[in-house]
């Protein structure tokens, strides 16, 4: 195994270094995969694992039926290093300051490059409409009020476990609860698996809604080095972890926000095993899993969950609307009390919705919008890199996300976007200051741009804009 796994990174590093040299530029064919197995006396699934590490590193392509190709990039842009973070756990204190930038950026007129949302323009939401209509005059007793009580509709977690056989095959149904959107699912997540004053490891830089959600409970953050590329270091939760005072571990392994990285799956592997010896409760925000830019889907952690020690969390905001709030949560041996946490909290979920959903699902069409929407946020995110890439001050560093829609951006160390933001509203631009996605301050010199919109000429001059007053 060990041997194996070291001859696809060889592979993988060598066809790297021949695209870094300019041997193989954007848009060339790799050679095939018979070739390199032939050439490199590797078996197929070895050179197939190393192409796919370099798929997900953002390097190539696979294009069916064709093989494998560079990838354009479209701004040469250096990626930000993983930071150094305090060795200690912290108190955390964003929200108010939070609640100011994410209302001040939705104000008309501000052009929508704050909050991580989608433009309503690409959600299907014709197709929606008519199935709230027909879902309300086909089930009349879903209007006539329930019990409090296990409210879960079926024919929903039946869609959720046929969609996890790709992945983990199959979560049990009797594990999942129905929340109101990803938001409630991680909050019920971390009431089931922590008390107040408790530590929960979370990524650095980390989005700034579970950092407020650990100030509400009284839970301390411990940053943890988080790579661009490849997400939360093993090594550095090895270490965190190892003198038994973290409870949890709360991250986005695929398709990170703020930073687009996705954590291959020996990491995943690795963190499942060393959570679960140490009893440290991981919960897995997967809002992005969906929206990947490679060619497969990533694997959530808790596809590599022995112990019911993961705790999935996810929802249909990115994806269908944000204003359904739907979402869920598959909460392996944390059930019980996750339930309990649900029931308590707001007793169920919107049957309608829960129906309209499972009915999208089982037609195919989510399947059909994912497959265009992918191709559109990785569209809109390689514009505005390019925007970036065209406007910023100089040394400007920017991430290349694997998937999602948003991109972190570091700026020259004097840049200070807590101290510009409000001038960047009053000049009609929102974004997100990157002082927010940490617990303990870092970050001012970064910020964050939501590339959920179509990249028009109004978006382009709001980052020309913007680009002016960072280097001002
Ligand atoms: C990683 C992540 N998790 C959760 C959410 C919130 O999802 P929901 O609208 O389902 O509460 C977001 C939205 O920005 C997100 O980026």
């Amino acid at each position: 195994m060990q041997h194996e796994l070291l001859r696809y990174e060889r592979l993988a590093e060598d066809l790297s270094s021949i695209i870094a040299g300019g041997t193989l530029r954007p848009g060339e064919r790799l050679p095939s995969v018979r070739r390199l197995s032939r050439e490199r006396q590797l078996s197929v699934s070895t050179v197939l694992q190393a192409l796919h590490q370099l798929e997900d590193r953002g390097l190539v392509e696979a294009r069916p039926q064709s093989g494998y190709f560079v990838r354009h990039a479209p701004a040469p842009h250096e990626q930000p290093n993983a930071r150094s973070t305090p060795d200690e756990a912290v108190p955390v204190d964003v929200s108010q300051r939070l609640i100011q930038v994410l209302q001040t950026g939705g104000k008309p007129g501000v052009a929508p490059l704050g909050a991580a949302l989608p433009a309503s323009t690409l959600l299907p939401l014709a197709a929606l409409q008519r199935l709230y209509g027909g879902v309300a005059r086909r089930h009349p007793r879903l209007l006539e009020g329930a019990s409090h009580i296990n409210m879960d509709e079926a024919a929903l977690i039946r869609q959720l476990v046929l969609r996890s056989v790709g992945w983990a095959g199959p979560l049990a149904a009797n594990e999942f609860v129905i929340t109101n959107s990803c938001t409630e699912a991680l909050g019920l997540c971390l009431r089931a698996v922590t008390k107040r004053g408790d530590t929960v490891v979370v990524e650095s830089p980390s989005y700034h809604l579970m950092l407020q959600l650990l100030e509400t409970l009284g839970l301390k953050a411990l940053e943890i080095p988080t790579d661009p590329r490849t997400g939360l270091s093993i090594e550095a939760l090895d270490l965190a972890t190892r003198d038994g005072q973290v409870s949890a571990c709360l991250l986005v392994p695929n398709a990170s926000n703020p930073l687009g990285s996705m954590m291959p799956d020996e990491h995943k592997r690795r963190l499942a095993k060393l959570t679960a010896e140490r009893g440290v409760a991981v919960i897995e925000d997967d809002i992005y899993g969906d929206l990947y830019f490679g060619s497969k889907p990533p694997r959530p952690i808790k596809a590599f969950d022995k112990a019911g020690n993961v705790l999935l969390c996810s929802s249909f905001s990115k994806s269908l609307s944000p204003a359904l709030r739907l979402g869920f949560v598959a909460a392996g041996r944390y059930r019980r009390q996750v339930a309990l946490h649900k029931t308590v909290s707001s007793g169920g979920t919107n049957p309608i919705t829960q129906l309209v959903v499972a009915e999208y699902l089982e037609s195919g069409s989510y399947d059909r919008h994912l497959r265009s929407l992918r191709r559109i946020y990785e569209r809109q995110v390689d514009a505005m890199r390019a925007a970036v890439a065209r406007h910023f001050p100089p040394a400007t560093r920017m991430t290349q996300p694997l998937g999602g829609f948003v991109l972190w951006v570091e700026l020259p160390d004097k840049v200070d976007t807590t101290a510009l933001y409000d001038r960047a509203i009053a000049g009609g631009v929102a974004y997100v200051p990157g002082e927010l996605f940490s617990a303990s301050g870092m970050y001012r010199n970064c910020l964050r741009l939501n590339c959920g919109n179509p990249h028009t000429p109004a978006i382009e001059d709001a980052v020309r804009r913007l680009g002016q007053l960072l280097a001002s």
